[in-house]
């Protein structure tokens, strides 16, 4: 029954029920069907309330459970071979996907206010035919207190220079001067707090180990960022 139909029930027997204690002149009976209606508005709210309250709500960006107050989830997946692009969730928002064409080969970058949680800024970067020009101005706009989250796909490093890892040193990597020719690489900083991340995954391209052929295994990583103040 819908809401509609199932209020105009109840008011019409009210209204049926109210008459008929008048025309009785019952006092106790008008008692009875104000509180009837009472009741019935009581229980079809508590309804309402109740199936918002029951519904599972499950932690943002699939994390295996809630993060503590005061943090950020995040959840970030490098692509797999040249075929399935990355993804970027923060916050319980996907930013940058394959799925949302949005995301592309090379480097995958997006910026947070580490305060607020807003997004900033995201781009994704072709490190494998394209000049890195556009990626320094890029990171150049990176500001004290942001967060910075990359994924990579396909190629993140033919075109990567020592000012390029530096910068990411700078927001605490300590896996990209690793990071080589089809390497799959997911990293979380932070900007201006000049300590080591604890979130960051590299898979390296080689032969012996690749499970796609000419490149190595997803990485993913997925956490709490604690906000900044
Ligand atoms: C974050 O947002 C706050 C409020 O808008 C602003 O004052 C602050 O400068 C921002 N921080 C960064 C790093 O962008």
């Amino acid at each position: 029954m819908r809401p509609r139909e199932f209020l105009f029930g109840v008011t019409l027997l009210i209204i049926i029920l109210v008459i008929w204690g008048i025309s009785n002149n019952h006092p106790k009976m008008q008692e009875r069907a104000r509180n009837i209606q009472q009741n019935m508005f009581g229980l079809y709210i508590d309804g309402v309330i109740s199936t918002d309250v029951l519904t599972p709500s499950s932690p943002k960006c699939s994390l295996s459970k809630e993060c503590p107050i005061d943090h950020f989830a995040f959840k970030i997946v490098s692509g797999a071979a040249d075929v399935l692009g990355p993804k970027i969730c923060f916050d319980g928002k996907i930013v940058m996907s394959g799925v949302m064409n949005n995301a592309g080969k090379g480097l995958n970058i997006v910026f947070v206010n580490g305060s607020n949680g807003n997004i900033e800024d995201f781009n994704f970067f072709d490190m494998y035919f394209e000049e890195p020009v556009k990626l320094l101005e890029f990171l150049k706009k990176i500001k004290p207190g942001m967060l910075v989250l990359v994924a990579s796909f396909d190629d993140p490093a033919t075109k990567m220079n020592d000012e390029i890892r530096n910068i990411f040193v700078g927001l605490g990597s300590t896996l990209i001067k690793d990071v080589g020719f089809r390497d799959n690489w997911v990293f979380a900083g932070a900007a201006g707090i000049g300590e080591k991340s604890p979130f960051e995954k590299r898979s390296a391209n080689d032969e012996k180990t690749n499970i796609y052929e000419r490149w190595p295994e997803m990485v993913e990583i997925d956490g709490c960022f604690p906000r900044k103040i």
